[in-house]
């Protein structure tokens, strides 16, 4: 697996508020999405553009990971949103998200479309894709879709515009209607997950539509990360701290995990018996504890922990 880019907090930013587009600059989010689609007004959505484009040029993001979201193909302004956006700014940009994605035609068109200005503007790196899946069909192809482009990094839930599309009752977007005993995303969660892993993309649980209840938030977000989910949209900076620790493992964990990799490292070698399996502690480790320490602590590296404890051999 690519050591994938940090997105435990994705901060939706509306392209049409400068003010936002300064403020979220400062804030502590992995990922910041300025948006041209469902969070600006139609008649606000041309000077939008050229609000991203500067902000992102004349911006100081600090590292984070900057994408861009377009509107969707149903309507008139996709392509205009790519092109504006990717002419003006594509050196200072590092994905373009495409939302109600629904067919893996969709991603190849954009792909295609990055292809071309990539090659008109000389821009020696690559824009990447996000989808967001957010309907019927675009999760009944979501194989596809997650399959569609080299360019892809995340499939991503839009749990808002989906409940709208099969008609799920909700009081709270993201939680469990009080009238079904179960976890109804669960399903729509995992295949999304599915599909992202069988491609080694992220995937990326949506929004928290209640901003002032942080422990709604939290319970939501800890539902997807125990999936598997790598990162979660952020409405509001009340969002940011939660998100960044629900989808970070514990010290503990983080420390566990880098553990592992140096006893299986050793045990594995001719000066530790050249063994397969052996014990850490009360716990048998193998291959496959290696694989699921190599996860934790890729997470764990990629958000800047650092270790606290050493592995020591056993005495011979
Ligand atoms: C996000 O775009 C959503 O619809 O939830
Ligand atoms: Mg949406």
């Amino acid at each position: 697996m690519s050591t994938p880019r940090p997105r435990r907090s994705n901060l939706a930013v509306p392209g049409s508020s400068p003010k936002m587009l300064g403020k979220a600059q400062g804030l502590a989010a992995d990922q910041v999405f300025l948006d041209l689609e469902d969070s600006v007004a139609p008649l606000a959505k041309e000077e939008a553009r050229a609000n991203v484009v500067a902000a992102l040029n004349d911006g100081d993001w600090g590292g984070k990971v900057r994408t861009v979201r377009v509107n969707d193909l149903t309507t008139k302004w996709t392509y205009r949103d790519v092109i504006t956006v990717v002419e003006g700014a594509g050196q200072n940009l590092d994905a373009i998200m495409l939302p109600k994605v629904q067919t893996a035609e969709q991603v190849v068109w954009l792909d295609l479309l990055l292809t071309q200005i990539e090659q008109v503007m000389g821009f020696d790196r690559r824009i990447g894709i996000e989808a967001q899946i957010e309907n019927a069909k675009g999760l009944v192809n979501v194989d596809a879709i997650a399959g569609a482009s080299e360019r892809l990094e995340t499939i991503i839930f839009g749990p808002a515009d989906f409940m709208a599309s099969i008609n799920m009752k909700s009081l709270v977007v993201g939680a469990p209607h009080p009238d079904y005993n179960g976890d109804p995303y669960h399903y729509i969660l995992m295949r999304i997950l599915m599909a992202a892993r069988t491609y080694d993309l992220q995937a990326i649980d949506g929004p928290y539509l209640q901003i002032k209840d942080v422990e709604g938030f939290t319970e939501v977000a800890k539902r997807s990360a125990a999936l598997g989910f790598d990162g979660k949209w952020v409405l509001h900076p009340g969002q940011l701290d939660a998100a960044n620790e629900v989808y970070s493992p514990s010290q503990e964990q983080y420390d566990h995990a880098e553990l592992i990799l140096d006893a299986y490292d050793f045990f594995t070698s001719e000066a530790g018996g050249k063994r397969g399996a052996a014990m850490l502690g009360d716990e048998m480790i193998d291959e496959a504890s290696r694989k699921m320490a190599l996860v934790i602590a890729g997470k764990g590296r990629a958000g800047g922990m650092a270790r606290t404890s050493k592995f020591e051999p056993p005495a011979a």
